[in-house]
């Protein structure tokens, strides 16, 4: 059966949480439309609640007032990021800078995952970092900050963000933070449309001490990384034909539209407006059997969330896809790079690791396995129910009670598009 029809994914969920924790630099009030449902930002919200922020929900969307760094001293804030790294990191950078006492926790996938890259710059600035082994609980002890100029070993824009939020609130002069491959450009976009004076030159990204100024509304484009799981199914399954609407067209996101494109599929954009980020509707049609391509290391950013969706979409494509360094994904919500090895390999699917490169030869025909699992990875889950909503089987996956962490709607998407589904 074909995938047809339109649908708006969820919000955007990198620009939600932005839109939700930045206001804790804020002054003023805004109406934010069409944020994301899903359960990491709920982790976001509910931070920005505990540490005594206003935010109240609406017909009309959600009100959300500034905090203006008053957050109440002498109290000590246990903040529960659940399973949410972009919460944990981009708060850790905004909390460094306010004088208190913060536990920064999450749920056990949470806890596996590296933080002391967020630590190290942090500290450097004047901030008490302290995390368990590299990883969390993370407890800061928010500081006047020094402002930095920081090199970053590897490419994460929320990296990036937690610099440059700590510098929005640095005693004197600019922060400058240079990545090594670009990554999202969102905190700088919105900063900046929030008020404050940052700077990009290419990789180099320079902000000054301020605070955000919120005013009006701000409508959140719908999520390409939601999309795409359908997009790129629309791609494999003969005579299907989607469109995703207002969705967000940020380079820095749309990877895997250009990945889809040099294997062969349709895709048409119409652009609908361009700021504060660029958002538009996306069609993808089959075109006939996809070919193999090769995603280079300096690409990876732009497409690191959809890999497990553009691994599937690989196996049924002629020859063989090969992603370059894509040793991130070994820190993700799970270790991805084996996840999709071990559960595309399952079902039966031509996939090795040889360093930090991932090969997927195809196409083949999947065999069913008598269960997977996702190992709770909202992302792993997706790519293994397309995998076999497309093979036509019911096989049950471990841990796909995961997928509203990014997609709450996803199973009501599929209904709409999938007309057997
Ligand atoms: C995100 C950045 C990326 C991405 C994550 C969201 C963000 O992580 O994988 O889902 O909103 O800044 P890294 O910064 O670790 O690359």
């Amino acid at each position: 059966m074909p995938l047809i029809g339109q649908f708006t994914p969820p919000g955007d969920k990198s620009i939600s949480h932005r839109l939700v924790l930045f206001p804790i630099l804020g002054e003023g009030e805004m109406l934010v439309t069409g944020l994301s449902d899903c359960e990491d930002v709920a982790s976001s919200l509910k931070v920005f609640r505990e540490l005594g922020g206003w935010a109240e929900e609406g017909l009309d969307g959600l009100r959300i007032r500034g905090l203006s760094r008053a957050i109440q001293e002498g109290k000590d804030y246990e903040l529960d990021c659940g399973n949410s790294g972009t919460t944990m990191r981009l708060l850790s950078g905004i909390l460094a800078g306010i004088p208190g006492d913060y536990v920064l926790d999450g749920d056990p996938q949470l806890r596996r995952r590296p933080m002391e890259r967020v630590a190290e710059p942090l500290r450097q600035m004047g901030a008490k970092v302290g995390t368990l082994a590299g990883k969390p609980p993370l407890g800061i002890s928010g500081a006047i900050l020094s402002p930095i100029d920081y090199a970053m070993k590897g490419a994460s824009a929320q990296l990036k963000g937690a610099v440059l939020l700590a510098g929005l609130s640095a005693k004197d002069g600019p922060t400058t933070v240079t990545e090594p491959a670009m990554t999202r450009t969102h905190t700088e976009r919105l900063l900046s449309h929030f008020g404050a004076h940052v700077a990009s030159d290419g990789l180099r990204h320079t902000v000054y001490p301020g605070t955000l100024q919120l005013g009006g509304s701000f409508p959140c484009p719908a999520d390409p990384s939601g999309a795409a799981f359908f997009l790129c199914m629309a791609a494999v399954i003969p005579n299907s034909d989607i469109t995703a609407k207002n969705m967000l067209l940020a380079p820095g996101r749309t990877g895997f539209l250009r990945a889809l494109e040099r294997m062969g599929a349709k895709v048409s954009v119409t652009m609908s407006s361009d700021t504060p980020e660029p958002i538009g509707d996306v069609t993808v049609s089959y075109q006939g059997r996809l070919r193999a391509t090769e995603v280079l290391a300096s690409d990876v950013p732009s497409l690191i969330d959809e890999i497990p969706i553009l691994a599937l979409a690989a196996t049924q494509a002629e020859g063989t896809t090969v992603f370059r360094k894509v040793d991130e994904l070994r820190i993700k919500e799970t270790d991805r790079l084996m996840s999709i090895r071990h559960q595309l390999g399952a079902l039966g699917a031509r996939v090795w690791i040889e360093g930090d490169d991932l090969h997927i030869n195809g196409p083949t025909s999947f065999i069913i396995p008598a269960s997977l699992d996702s190992g709770g990875d909202h992302r792993l889950a997706m790519t293994l129910t397309l995998a076999l909503v497309a093979a036509g089987a019911k096989t049950p996956i471990l841990g796909d009670d995961s997928i509203p962490i990014s997609y709450p709607g996803f199973h009501r998407d599929l209904s709409l598009l999938w007309k057997e589904g």
